[in-house]
């Protein structure tokens, strides 16, 4: 029957418990092998010189700047003394054409530093020389908090000449260009660590970020020792705590690469990738992101009708459905790494989550959840949705910073 043979069509994508136990072992393996110093590896683990949580003291008045989801947006974010409600928020948002997108470096930034100006024009701020913190949400290779080498392009960019340039420089340049406001950018921050940030300000026991958007990722607290990359240069850091962290970006979209997710991959899913700008790369994104899902749901209804089979309305929930459960996989392989971490049987931990994907796809943060459960039964996982995006912890990572170069002359 034709019923059949949609079932039959859809059946790669559902994965058994097996598999998706699987997923979780080789997401532990990619998390591992990228922390250690043995060169390039398909999940980064990309330091990011973020050291703490906020613990409330932070204050001032800061701007965020936050380019790779879907939009660009300015924002405007105060923290008070009081009680931590209080953050105030002003913020714009811009759309980046494609054709900047896939244009010059040059253009792109330039392209910035106008939505900039036309912010600060619209707060009445252009003479402020405010402290900035930029949302860069792609992989980037820092040294300090406030440099960060792209690494690669990932979603749908790929301006030229950016790729391996410090993306910092980049801005204040095109603002130089521009020689009309001045801005100190004090801090470069992935998505995820903006996320976790602006919802450990709201539940201390955050300590992941996660985005299921048009891209997808994670970052997590790990301990020092187990930074292979940069324990040689920085072995004890502020202060005296008893296992000095630092937040890593996982760059987990990256998983596959190597070839590793080859038993689950379809042939839909290779269409995918092959017709994408960066064929070969990021296969655990083109499993599980906005951006690629609908391509995916696309090819099986191009394979469909190429059969004479009409759409019943299935397909899309099949593929959403493993994209949320590959997540979940990711996802229990990252607290039981916490977990084990800290020797413990039991852990209590919350994620900080944004994307379209997780906020508005009607089943997506349900399954997400349910796998994580099953997956890590020792770990209990809170998801708490960030309230302002990215913006808020970009600010309190730049209002820490700022305090300690401060502190240093
Ligand atoms: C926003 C964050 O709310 O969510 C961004 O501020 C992030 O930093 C974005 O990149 C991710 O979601 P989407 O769906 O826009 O990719
Ligand atoms: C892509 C980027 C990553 C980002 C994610 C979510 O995977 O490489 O840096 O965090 O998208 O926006």
């Amino acid at each position: 029957s034709r019923k059949r043979q949609v079932d039959e069509t859809l059946a790669p994508f559902k994965l058994s418990q097996e598999q998706l136990q699987l997923v979780k072992a080789t997401m532990r393996a990619g998390l591992e092998a990228g922390l250690k110093n043995k060169g390039p590896s398909a999940v980064k683990m990309l330091p990011s010189y973020v050291y703490h949580t906020p613990d409330g003291t932070e204050r001032g008045k800061y701007l965020a700047l936050d380019l790779g989801g879907t939009n660009f947006r300015a924002m405007l974010v105060k923290f008070k003394k009081g009680l931590q409600n209080n953050t105030r928020l002003y913020h714009k948002i811009y759309t980046v054409p494609l054709e900047i997108m896939q244009g010059t470096g040059e253009e792109l930034f330039d392209h910035l530093a106008q939505y900039v100006s036309d912010f600060l024009d619209y707060m009445g701020m252009k003479k402020a020389h405010l402290p900035a913190g930029f949302t860069f949400s792609f992989p980037c290779e820092q040294t300090a908090i406030d440099t960060g080498i792209l690494v690669s392009w990932t979603k749908g960019f790929k301006a030229t000449d950016c790729e391996g340039h410090d993306v910092v420089n980049l801005l204040r340049e095109a603002i130089k260009r521009r020689n009309e406001y001045d801005l100190d950018i004090v801090a470069v921050v992935n998505d995820t660590v903006g996320t976790m940030m602006s919802c450990a300000y709201e539940d201390p026991q955050c300590e992941v970020g996660l985005i299921a958007g048009t891209g997808s990722n994670a970052c997590y607290m790990e301990e020092l020792k187990n930074i292979e990359k940069i324990r040689q240069k920085k072995q004890k850091t502020e202060g005296d705590e008893e296992t000095p962290e630092m937040c890593i970006n996982t760059e987990w979209g990256g998983l596959g690469d190597d070839g590793s997710l080859d038993d689950i991959i379809t042939p839909f899913d290779a269409e995918v990738d092959h017709n994408s700008v960066n064929s070969g790369k990021q296969r655990f994104e083109k499993l599980t992101s906005g951006m690629y899902l609908g391509e995916i749901v696309r090819e099986v209804l191009l394979d469909l009708t190429r059969g004479g089979l009409l759409f019943r309305g299935r397909v899309c929930g099949a593929v959403s459905r493993r994209a949320a459960e590959l997540c979940g996989a990711g996802m229990a392989a990252v607290v039981d790494k916490i977990r084990e971490n800290r020797g413990l049987d039991h852990l209590n931990i919350t994620v900080g989550v944004d994307g379209a994907l997780y906020k508005l796809h009607p089943h997506f943060s349900g399954v997400l959840q349910e796998t994580t459960r099953v997956l890590a039964p020792q770990c209990n996982v809170t998801f708490l949705p960030s309230e302002e995006g990215s913006g808020k912890g970009a600010a309190l990572i730049t209002a820490v910073a700022r305090r300690h170069n401060a502190s240093k002359h």
